[in-house]
């Protein structure tokens, strides 16, 4: 930031704002500054429009909407691959979008993990998200391995934030047979350097796989290229698909079987090839791709808005979108230091833009009762233990003016000592 943090300076920011139009494609939340992309992104008309035409379908043609008209839902998930694996940096049948992100993991952990006596660990980061952990506890349990015995955990270092070279340290360990970063890491915002780490696990013989839960619709990839393995995300963050929205994953090409077969670990008869399912054979053919590694029938209803969320996307393009959302996370770190400076409030994100992702994080003691304060007042952030307030503003739908309007809000209910009355709250805070 070049120039000192103000409303005016906000103003300008938005006069000169490539994307603003895009803000009237959403539905805002009346009177509130929706700060809360990377959690659950708001819904804009063309997602609406989307779901309801199948509806619509639904209503007026019953079985039909399987094969027909546009969009049949059959072959929804497929088409849908092909937009969104340009979001990754893939090729489309390297693309699934199918089930939640957790069974995704579960998935691509029975399909891609094949433990050896001598390489069957897995390194995971010190501050993966539960799921992650969670679902490789258990995969690990399921195939008679001891959980405790089979992750290995980069060290953290000393800062709170996680160091790709000591990563790299980590994945020299031969006895590893997989690895498990997130792209951006939901407590921080640190964006890590995936080509840097697909790069030394494919060196070291150990396959790599990203929960890009936190980056899928607002920042670029290069899976392919990067050269990584595995991938699973979410849509209803920063890509605006809503509550529950159909997840995604990516399969490396290199582990496609011959011409193109791929041998689900879970497998069902969404995971057989698409021209012999209704045959309903005693003999299972694996399907083409990443597609085979759908399990049975798609929520076609929790898939639908996929389609009308990717247009803004699509019509903004990533790398705009990137460049916004860098400036704001920019504009909102010096909005609270030269307006919060005395307060105890500490930047918990990476300043390098090359090493932030979409979200900020800002840490305080008192931060689970700020964030209800803020939430009394109309400006939705969230809160992770212990104590980080996260405000993730949206290159979409948000503007500069609600950065500056959200710390005014955070330095009022500060000064006025307004959060104290939330301190005895139980509320839950997602
Ligand atoms: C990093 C990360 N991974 C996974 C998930 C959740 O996965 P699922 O959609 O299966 O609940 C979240 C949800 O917030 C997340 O932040």
């Amino acid at each position: 930031m070049n120039r000192s943090p103000t409303r005016e300076v906000a103003a300008q920011l938005d006069a000169s704002d490539p994307l603003a139009d895009f803000r009237d494609r959403f539905y805002i939340p009346e009177g509130q500054i929706y700060l809360d992309g990377n959690s659950l992104g708001l819904l804009c008309r063309d997602a609406e429009a989307t779901l309801l035409a199948v509806l619509q379908k639904w209503k007026t043609g019953g079985i039909g909407g399987w094969l027909e008209g546009d969009s049949p839902w059959f072959t929804m998930a497929e088409s849908l691959s092909a937009r969104v694996a340009k979001l990754v940096g893939a090729e489309a049948d390297e693309v699934a979008i199918a089930n939640s992100m957790t069974i995704n993991l579960h998935q691509l952990l029975s399909t891609l993990y094949k433990p050896e006596t001598k390489r069957r660990k897995v390194l995971i980061d010190a501050h993966s998200f539960p799921t992650d952990r969670y679902a490789l506890r258990s995969h690990l349990r399921l195939r008679g391995l001891d959980p405790d015995e089979n992750i290995v955990i980069a060290p953290a270092g000393d800062s709170r934030f996680l160091d790709e070279a000591e990563i790299e340290k980590a994945l020299k360990d031969p006895t590893l047979q997989m690895a498990l970063f997130p792209s951006v890491v939901y407590t921080t915002g640190q964006l890590l350097d995936l080509e840097r780490l697909c790069r030394a696990a494919r060196a070291n013989g150990v396959i790599i796989g990203i929960d890009m839960s936190h980056s899928v619709g607002l920042i670029p990839h290069a899976l392919d290229e990067w050269g990584a393995d595995f991938a699973g995300w979410g849509h209803y963050k920063w890509l605006n698909a809503g509550p529950g929205a159909v997840a995604g994953l990516y399969l490396n090409r290199r582990h496609f079987g011959a011409n193109g077969f791929v041998d689900a670990g879970l497998a069902g008869w969404w995971s057989v090839h698409k021209e012999s399912m209704f045959e309903m054979s005693d003999e299972f053919f694996p399907g083409l791709g990443a597609s085979a590694l759908q399990i049975g029938t798609p929520a076609v209803l929790s898939m639908a808005p996929i389609d009308g969320a990717l247009i803004p996307i699509e019509a903004a393009g990533l790398e705009r979108m990137r460049a916004k959302s860098l400036a704001m996370t920019e504009f909102l770190m010096a909005a609270i230091e030269s307006e919060l400076e005395e307060f105890g409030f500490q930047i918990g994100t990476p300043r390098d833009p090359k090493r932030r992702g979409g979200h900020l994080s800002v840490v305080h003691e008192n931060a689970q009762a700020m964030c209800l304060a803020l939430r009394a007042r109309g400006v939705i952030p969230d809160f992770r233990k212990p104590d980080v307030i996260r405000l993730a503003p949206s290159p979409l739908y948000n503007s500069f003016t609600d950065c500056w309007e959200a710390v005014q809000a955070l330095k009022e209910i500060t000064i006025s000592r307004g959060f104290e009355e939330f301190e005895a709250a139980h509320a839950l805070v997602t």
